[in-house]
């Protein structure tokens, strides 16, 4: 065999995913269609029940990614499928006026969430937060941002920077992407979460100049950071003093959490409330939902000024999956499952790392779940996780894929439980976490990675 010929043979795909990928990679950059979908070793799901995932390969794994989040209930969950086709067929998407399925989400949202007095529907996360950021603009006559390291709000150019940064970078200048506006850039301050002297110090260096403060209430792109309440007391209280809008971005906490959002557990009001993911089980659909008078800024209403558009907002097979959610949130018994069993995989976790002395710390809420490997007592902001073992992170999560087990393998990530989860998936789990906590350590060990 030729040397081309042998390095051909070693990277010709070796199972069904990894041959869709390179299929894919013909037609599409990469394969995929959103940058952190590419993982080692690639996943290609065909189909989805309940827990569950099977790949192309029909190979079966129990699924904690919850496609980042959305999907609180379980796959393809009955109630909401059900709903969706049933609508589907009478009606979809006309671009004109609004519908009845419209202002029965609207209502739902004002029902449950406490900031939210108006609401606009929209597709994604990102178009929430940039139209809560825009409006607050617009109503303050200011231009800058506060946001968080290691908080993520969207693709757009204000706040995509310091997510989840390198440690040269952390607090400073850590845009995101190639081919964003400076402009955007520089009007973005960078604070610490947790750290409300690093707020006030921002505020006093830029006097009637913040727009907007935004945060995750409990910081889960990085994990579960979870907030002091004395610092969401505070953020509030600064807000007010300063005329700053606080819009709390809630698209992976609203729902997952609590009907009426993180808000409603820690009692703190925000102006501005950014939704999205869990709100209709994996459909696309999101919203953003605040103060009247901040609300009666856009222009869908005649004489507003701030623009909001969407050719797909308000589709029918998205409130449908929307209404359906929402009635199956509104039985006390969901949050209450989600909460018991994520609990009862964190003190799994917990115990596992303790009977094994291996230097890992559990965190978590509610249903959100995640191991991080250093030992910490405190856990505070982004500037805590530096010392987590990326290698031992990823790879741990390799071994839990090997083993039929799906929390994505990328530093930081979180993992979910959801309403189809049962005990016996959780003790599954437990067993396998354990060998594959182990096996990743000796392979550590003998210098593998
Ligand atoms: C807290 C938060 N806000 C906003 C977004 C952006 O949402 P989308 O991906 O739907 O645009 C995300 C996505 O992960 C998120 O986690």
């Amino acid at each position: 065999m030729t040397i081309s010929a042998t390095a051909k043979a070693a990277s010709a795909p070796q199972n069904g995913n990894q041959r869709l990928l390179q299929a894919a990679a013909e037609y599409v950059p990469g394969g995929i269609h959103t940058a952190i979908r590419l993982i080692d070793p690639p996943l290609c799901v065909r189909r989805s029940r309940g827990a569950y995932l099977w790949d192309v390969d029909d190979k079966r794994y129990i699924d904690y990614h919850a496609a980042f989040s959305p999907i609180i209930l379980g796959h393809a969950f009955p109630a909401v499928i059900d709903r969706v086709i049933d609508t589907i067929k009478r009606t979809d998407l006309y671009g004109v006026s609004t519908t009845e399925l419209e202002l029965e989400v609207a209502k739902k949202i004002v029902q449950h969430v406490p900031s939210a007095e108006q609401v606009l529907l929209c597709c994604t996360g990102s178009e929430a937060t940039f139209h809560a950021i825009r409006v607050s603009r617009a109503f303050t006559k200011r231009q800058k941002l506060l946001k968080f390291q290691g908080c993520y709000h969207g693709w757009h150019d204000s706040v995509l920077r310091n997510v989840i940064s390198p440690p040269d970078r952390v607090d400073g200048l850590d845009p995101g992407s190639a081919g964003m506006l400076s402009a955007a850039i520089d009007t973005t301050i960078v604070c610490r979460f947790n750290d409300l002297d690093s707020v006030e110090a921002a505020v006093k260096a830029n006097p009637d100049e913040i727009a907007a403060i935004i945060l995750e209430p409990i910081q889960h792109n990085v994990g579960c950071v979870l907030p002091k309440q004395e610092f969401l007391v505070g953020l509030r209280r600064i807000c007010d003093r300063e005329g700053i809008i606080l819009i709390f971005d809630e698209v992976i906490t609203g729902f997952r959490h609590d009907i009426g959002g993180y808000q409603k557990i820690a009692n703190i009001t925000p102006d501005l409330t950014a939704m999205g993911k869990a709100i209709a089980n994996g459909f696309p659909i999101a919203a953003i939902a605040g103060r009247r008078d901040i609300m009666q800024r856009f222009n869908t209403r005649p004489g507003g000024d701030v623009f909001f558009s969407g050719t797909f907002n308000g589709h029918s097979s998205s409130l449908a999956a929307c209404l359906a959610t929402f009635e199956t949130l509104e039985d006390p018994n969901t949050h209450k499952h989600l909460f018991t069993l994520g609990e009862r995989m964190r003190s799994g976790l917990r115990a596992i790392v303790e009977r094994n002395g291996f230097p890992c710390t559990v965190a978590g809420f509610g249903s959100v779940f995640t191991v991080y490997f250093m030992k910490k007592n405190k856990i505070e902001n982004f500037n805590d996780l530096i010392d987590n073992d990326a290698a031992l992170y990823v790879n741990y999560r390799r071994a839990l894929m090997k083993n039929g087990v799906f929390e994505t393998p990328m530093n930081l990530k979180r993992s979910h439980v959801s309403l189809t989860h049962t005990e016996s998936d959780v003790d599954l789990t437990l067993e396998i976490a354990e060998s594959a906590m182990r096996s990743t350590f000796d392979a550590r060990t003998r210098g593998e990675f």
